[in-house]
């Protein structure tokens, strides 16, 4: 059925390791064999998965030592669901590279096992961090290694706050369990750790299936929008490309809970229109090669509070909205429902009973539009506009929060969404990219800068817009000694006087070329040395300043600002914009153009002349999409 379907790929044993060593040291491969061959037989290449996301009950039973600690209760993370393992143990280490190398070895150079996977959505759950004996052991000797003398990370962290100095490394406590806040110089070096440690798991188990499996490409199923607190440019170095997870209806529903049910409903079938796409985008920041989407959703998920059904047309749509933005493979999660286990509520591309279901005909139309576009064809092709994110711009408003609606997540999604409904295509970079080539380049909050990024930024072409809180911070969690934006200043001089954070609803206003706009959740107090005041506060303050062609952004705006804000910069840039419609959206690959309808209605497309359509029509219907090529 599934070379009927048409597929290519079908991803196995993610999770299988009870059946592959059912008990310590015995082995039975028969039934994956099996699996591998039957799967070859018919034509199919396999992504074979190492099954480190589940370590079996003897095992938990034989080293219960491997057992993570919930950071947050103190409490063990026990057996009974999956990733219950901890990063910082050299037991469950040991043992994930043992199952990983016996794996490896047998179907290394199976010529239907065309590539691995390795675990699976690695810190899920949120497994990164974990307050066990051996992480605090492991932390230690990580923070030894890194500040070298125990003075030297006292004066690092400001340790002589609230007489926190330690005596030596072996006293470090992990920042858990204490009376009130702990220090958040110490909160961003545990993060670090962390982050390193799941990369460094990730990086041994990748070297060691190359080491059997020459020729074949290593990937990993990231989740990249929901920040799990590892640095996924770090998780991606050792990889031959990056692949994501897209759940676009799990994802609206935990998006827009606070929202009210008429802002809900009206995507609560088709996702956010631009959901998707932000992880697309960012996958595609992180990844060598084309991306791949690892597991599309095909119906109803298990896990978000409410599950909808998605509107007819939308696994076609999100699809190929996967191949628009740059993905060379869409694979779907899962091929049957389950009939037992925890996710017998999440749909598949066949019923519980083998039946096809609503997702299958889509998936058809998909894959015959895919083979007519000959996508692969069609270059990767830099995008004008590049937007810098960091792992640790995330870590740090985690930690120092200031306002309980200081998200950073939803402030970079606000600056894309923004971006993407102008019709600009973006690209992710990140603190070590390469940034020749774009023509505009923004941080919507970059806290920590150093001195070789303002190197970059002083040797780069582009135009810069930055967002509140850039360059706020040291590398070590303290203020600079110049105020913010601290070495953002040798660029942008000007000072960051006070900051106050409002609750979302008491918004204050902005005033941009005779208009109002919305000013919330945080503000700066900015004093501007030289530089041109843009947009203002209600008391006639500066709230938007321009040094040269650096734009800096002091407070959290309305989406509304964004957008025009945007749009001059783009003109003035001559960077391309394709604005229209409700909820359509349109990006660009190679030579052909895509449109996306995401909302109820048909609407026209303001087609070049001499546009050839290869895909859909002019006039565009609810949840369709239309493929051009330019004249
Ligand atoms: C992913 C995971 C899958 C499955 C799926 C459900 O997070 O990789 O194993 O749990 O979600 O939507």
């Amino acid at each position: 059925m599934m070379s009927e379907l048409g597929l290519t790929y079908v991803r196995i044993a993610e999770f299988a390791w009870s059946r592959i060593e059912p008990r310590d040291g015995e082995f039975q491969f028969e039934w994956l064999d099996n699996a591998v061959e039957t799967l070859a037989n018919a034509g199919l290449s396999v992504v074979m998965c190492t099954p480190t996301a589940t370590p079996p009950k003897w095992l938990v039973d034989k080293f219960p030592e491997i057992l993570p600690v919930d950071p947050d209760t103190g409490r063990t993370r026990g057996f009974g669901s999956r990733r219950h393992y901890d990063f910082s143990s050299d037991v469950y280490f040991d043992e994930a590279m043992r199952i990983t190398e016996l794996m490896a070895k047998r179907y290394g150079k199976h010529d239907a096992i065309v590539g691995w996977q390795t675990d699976n959505e690695i810190c899920c759950h949120n497994t990164n961090l974990s307050a066990s004996d051996v992480a605090r052991s492991a932390f230690q000797q990580w923070c030894s290694l890194r500040y070298a003398s125990i003075d030297a990370l006292n004066d690092a962290w400001g340790n002589v706050f609230w007489s926190m100095e330690y005596q030596n490394f072996s006293a470090i406590e992990l920042p858990v369990g204490a009376v009130t806040e702990t220090n958040p110089a110490h909160r961003l070096a545990y993060r670090r750790f962390s982050s390193e440690k799941v990369c460094h798991f990730n990086d041994s188990m990748t070297k060691l299936i190359r080491a059997y499996a020459p020729g074949k490409f290593v990937t990993h199923n990231f989740m990249p929008m929901t920040y799990t607190g590892v640095d996924n440019y770090s998780l991606a170095a050792p990889l031959d490309f990056s692949s994501h997870d897209s759940y676009p209806l799990g994802r609206v529903d935990q998006q827009l809970k606070n929202s009210s049910a008429e802002e809900l409903r009206k995507y609560m079938r088709t996702g956010h229109p631009d959901a998707s796409a932000y992880s697309h985008d960012q996958t595609r920041g992180f990844s060598k090669d084309p991306f791949w989407v690892m597991e599309q959703q095909p119906g109803p998920v298990n896990w978000a509070d409410n599950n909808a059904r998605p509107a007819p047309g939308m696994i076609r749509l999100w699809t190929l909205e996967a191949f628009a933005h740059g993905a060379g493979c869409v694979s779907y999660f899962r091929w049957r429902q389950a009939l037992f286990g925890q996710e017998q509520m999440h749909a598949g591309l066949l019923r519980q009973d083998n039946s096809k279901s609503a997702a299958w005909p889509e998936v058809e139309e998909a894959i015959a539009d895919v083979a007519k576009l000959s996508l692969l064809d069609e270059t990767k092709q830099q995008a004008d506009v590049a937007m810098i994110t960091a792992a640790e711009s995330v870590w740090v408003s985690a930690i120092e929060r200031q306002s309980e609606s200081y998200e950073f997540a939803n402030i970079e999604f606000d600056y894309y969404h923004a971006l993407r409904s102008l019709g600009v295509s973006v690209d992710f970079v990140n603190p070590d990219s390469d940034l020749s080539g774009y023509k505009l380049v923004i941080a919507p909050g970059l806290p920590i800068i150093g001195d070789a990024l303002i190197k970059k930024f002083k040797a780069s072409d582009a135009s810069f817009i930055f967002g509140p809180r850039s360059g706020a911070k040291t590398s070590e969690f303290s203020f600079p000694g110049n105020l913010p934006p601290g070495e953002l200043q040798q660029i942008a001089p000007l000072r960051v006087l006070s900051i106050e954070t409002l609750r979302p609803d008491c918004i204050e206003g902005l005033c941009w070329n005779g208009k109002r706009y919305e000013s919330l959740i945080w503000r700066e107090e900015l004093e501007v040395i030289d530089g041109d005041v843009l947009a203002q506060y209600d008391d006639g303050l500066p709230a938007v300043v321009r040094c040269g062609s650096l734009s800096y952004i002091g407070t959290l705006t309305d989406t509304l600002f964004l957008k025009d804000f945007f749009r001059m910069n783009c003109q003035e840039l001559g960077i391309e914009t394709n604005e229209f419609g409700i909820d359509l959206r349109i990006i660009r690959r190679g030579n052909l153009m895509f449109a996306f309808n995401y909302s109820e209605q048909k609407q026209d497309l303001p087609l070049d002349k001499g546009a050839q359509i290869l895909l859909g029509s002019r006039s565009i219907k609810p949840h369709d999409v239309t493929v051009w090529k330019r004249n």
